[in-house]
């Protein structure tokens, strides 16, 4: 298949998910239309990030060119991308985005069942500075019958525990989407010679221990004691190696490094900010879903981040996210901090 140095027979994202709805006779097909609608988006934001110096994409919003067409920012585009590709693919009924603060009701006559969340371009400090960024997404399905009218805010308002499929899209040195069902967690390496996703990482297992830690340590004095237990244990534990750290400060990065290599990721709650700082419908739950899919875990340090019942779209959640038994470990410190609390 690979005989002229091209492999006639690889295996896109749009054919991997035509074969994994083949093997559900119940499918409409909708979610891979969907799917296609998302990963249309995904090559035009790259492309966009690619060459955004040149084509003077960053900045402010609203800003005007010399030659009086207005610049759009990378993430009012990617923004408007994600809207309208999901909009038309006929699949969706409500929007939630990070850049909107009410979330769209798709017009009627291109409604479908699907409910998506997403953070069009996280990362928003690294931008300007060349340094990875991402997008995100969630969906689910509507609750609510069709029959009695327009979505509601209990469409919108699901918790993680029912997500359909969840994903993102890293635009580091390289960009990949990496996309989890029921089935499992997939890998796909974008080629731009071909201009298509490729399986490049099937079936995507996070290592059940890993040996980094990834945190801003910047508001270590924020910090509840827990936290500060947990990080103290891994830089000077009482047997074995301090863990490395790593840090990238956009969460699809440090994410993926966290699925690929193992360890943890935390963004915890600090005096300032005490429900953290990172948005449960698009930013913590599509994670979640899929690194529980990938063999870890996800807590707030209290809770399964999936089971938490969202009152708003756009509420912050605490999270520890990663290896299994790193993540349990803060689980169990937690817990033991909780016990002491309730002995007092
Ligand atoms: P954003 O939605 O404004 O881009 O913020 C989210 C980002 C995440 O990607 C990242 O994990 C976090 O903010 C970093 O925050 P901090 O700079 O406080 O460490
Ligand atoms: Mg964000």
């Amino acid at each position: 298949m690979e005989k002229y140095g091209l492999n006639t027979d690889c295996l896109t994202l749009t054919r991997f998910f035509l074969s994994e709805q083949h093997r559900h006779p119940e499918a409409t097909g909708e979610l891979t239309q969907l799917l296609n609608a998302v990963v249309t988006a995904v090559k035009a934001i790259q492309s966009a990030v690619r060459r955004a110096g040149v084509a003077k994409l960053y900045g402010l919003a609203g800003n005007t060119n010399v030659t009086g067409d207005s610049q759009k920012k990378l993430d009012v585009l990617s923004d408007e991308l994600f809207v309208n590709m999901l909009k038309s693919s006929f699949t969706t009924c409500v929007l939630v985005s990070e850049e909107d603060e009410n979330f769209i009701i798709v017009d009627k006559d291109r409604q479908g069942k699907y409910i998506v969340c997403f953070d069009p371009l996280d990362g928003s400090s690294n931008i300007d500075c060349l340094v990875s960024i991402g997008s995100i997404w969630g969906i689910w399905k509507r609750k609510t019958s069709e029959e009695s009218g327009e979505p509601t805010m209990a469409d919108a308002l699901q918790p993680g525990n029912e997500l359909v499929c969840s994903g993102y899209a890293l635009y580091g040195s390289a960009c990949m989407i990496v996309l989890a069902t029921e089935s499992g967690v997939n890998g796909f390496m974008y080629d731009p010679s071909i201009g298509e996703f490729i399986l490049t990482a099937p079936d995507i297992k996070v290592k059940p221990r890993g040996n980094i830690y990834s945190i801003n340590e910047g508001y270590t004095s924020g910090w509840d004691d827990a936290v500060k237990e947990y990080i103290e244990s891994k830089k000077n534990p009482t047997k074995g190696k301090p863990y490395g750290s790593r840090y990238v400060g956009s969460m699809v990065a440090d994410l993926h490094r966290t699925l690929i290599y193992g360890g943890i990721f935390l963004y915890p709650a600090t005096k300032d900010a005490p429900n953290g700082k990172l948005r449960l419908m698009y930013e913590c739950n599509p994670v979640a879903y899929i690194v529980e899919k990938a063999g870890g875990l996800a807590s707030t340090g209290s809770m399964r981040v999936l089971d938490i019942q969202p009152k708003d779209i756009h509420e912050r959640a605490p999270i520890f996210i990663g290896s299994r038994d790193d993540v349990q470990d803060v689980i169990d410190i937690y817990k033991k901090h909780a016990e002491k609390q309730q002995s007092k």
